[in-house]
């Protein structure tokens, strides 16, 4: 007799995270190997951070502040909220497990597009909601669509802003006719994880919310542009309402010490993050020309990651890997041919172009399919 699984798990796929370097070199046998497949900084953090971290290594036998104390102020300041705006979390991943776990019952619905990060079908399943897959319409999401299927059981619409892995975003027009039509029943979930390197028209949701929309969250990350994905630490800011229900499903330790310092000393260092982000923008140019020379179809993108086409090839993410150079297949996303890339330091990008020019020349007949396609 096995000790039974909550039946709700039998159909989640699981997880998989992008290949780390140390395990790449390992199985591949290789001695050199660029990473380019999980949107990380290519860049340590600021040394700001570095100190700080230096500094209270040798505090870790307590606790951490349950609340961020000093973060959550910081972060209040700069955005002008009051602190019961605001929740942390190990990772921005960890507050869409909270909005699911706080609002959603077995049975109640849940809107995503197609394709788009995964956690939200995975850990949506985990609740027994049921999901409803609206389909991406141009590379971006289909907001009609979205509204059509949204009904009485409908609890939470995930919107990935920009998206993960297609790289497009909503602009602020289309945000705010999309949320004049939704009831203010349901939660709109704006997962802001990229937002550092979105263009100008990009929406402020925070007005949204100060203007007293009590059915919105938007959350952003410190993994991302700030560079301290090993550490986990985000956050989501929403109507106090929405924040009290998240506040009781969180663990009380949720964010560790180290990285609520972290985080607290990359927000101080405002020039470094300028530097990067202006770094990330233009090797990202950079890229799409190498791939407008080479003849690769991509997609325009508002991140610090790109999504290519490598059709009518499919496994070129394995050949890739085989060259030293780890990129994300989009198989699991139901994208065969195509691949995501990370923006990475010019060499890592040379690394990428030069495995790719290798393995790319497809005979001329393939094109001709293409093509015809
Ligand atoms: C759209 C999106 N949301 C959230 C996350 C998770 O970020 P965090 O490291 O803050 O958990 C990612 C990470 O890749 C992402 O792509």
């Amino acid at each position: 007799m096995w000790v039974e699984a909550n039946k709700n798990l039998a159909d989640i796929p699981r997880y998989k995270p992008g290949l780390p370097i140390e395990e790449a070199k390992r199985k591949l046998k290789l001695k050199r190997v660029v990473k380019l497949a999980s949107n990380e900084n290519p860049f340590s953090p600021s040394p700001l951070v570095v100190r700080e971290i230096r500094k209270y290594a040798a505090n870790i036998n307590r606790y951490p502040e349950s609340n961020c104390f000093y973060l959550r102020r910081a972060i209040c300041r700069k955005m002008r909220i009051k602190e019961s705006h605001i929740i942390f979390g190990n990772g921005s991943d960890e507050i869409i497990t909270l909005a699911l776990r706080a609002f959603v019952r077995e049975g109640d619905e849940v809107i995503i597009g197609e394709p788009t990060f995964l956690i939200y079908k995975i850990q949506s399943l985990a609740c027994g909601a049921r999901l409803v897959i609206v389909p991406h319409k141009e590379y971006t999401y289909d907001l009609n669509s979205i509204k059509k299927k949204i009904t009485p059981r409908t609890k939470i619409i995930f919107i990935a802003n920009p998206e993960n892995p297609l790289g497009t975003y909503i602009n602020s027009q289309r945000v705010r006719n999309f949320l004049e039509s939704v009831p203010s029943s349901v939660l709109v979930f704006f997962d802001e994880a990229y937002f550092e390197f979105a263009p100008s028209d990009f929406p402020r949701t925070l007005e949204f919310i100060k203007r007293g929309r009590k059915n919105i969250i938007f959350t952003r990350t410190f993994s991302k542009a700030y560079a301290l994905a090993g550490l986990r630490i985000g956050y989501g800011i929403a109507s106090r309402e929405i924040i009290e229900n998240l506040q009781k499903v969180r663990e009380p330790f949720n964010v560790n010490s180290l990285a609520q310092k972290a985080a607290l000393a990359a927000m101080q260092d405002g020039k470094w993050l300028r530097k990067i982000i202006d770094y990330i923008k233009n090797e990202k140019k950079f890229l799409y020309h190498s791939l407008d020379k080479i003849g690769l179809f991509y997609i325009r993108s508002a991140t610090n990651f790109i999504i290519i086409s490598t059709l009518p090839r499919k496994n070129v993410a394995s050949l890739l890997l085989k060259k030293g150079v780890i990129v994300r297949d989009m198989s699991n996303w139901g994208m065969r041919g195509f691949i995501r890339v990370s923006v990475g330091k010019r060499r890592e990008n040379l690394a990428f172009l030069k495995a790719l020019k290798e393995i790319w020349p497809v005979k001329k007949r393939d094109y001709a399919k293409r093509r015809k396609k």
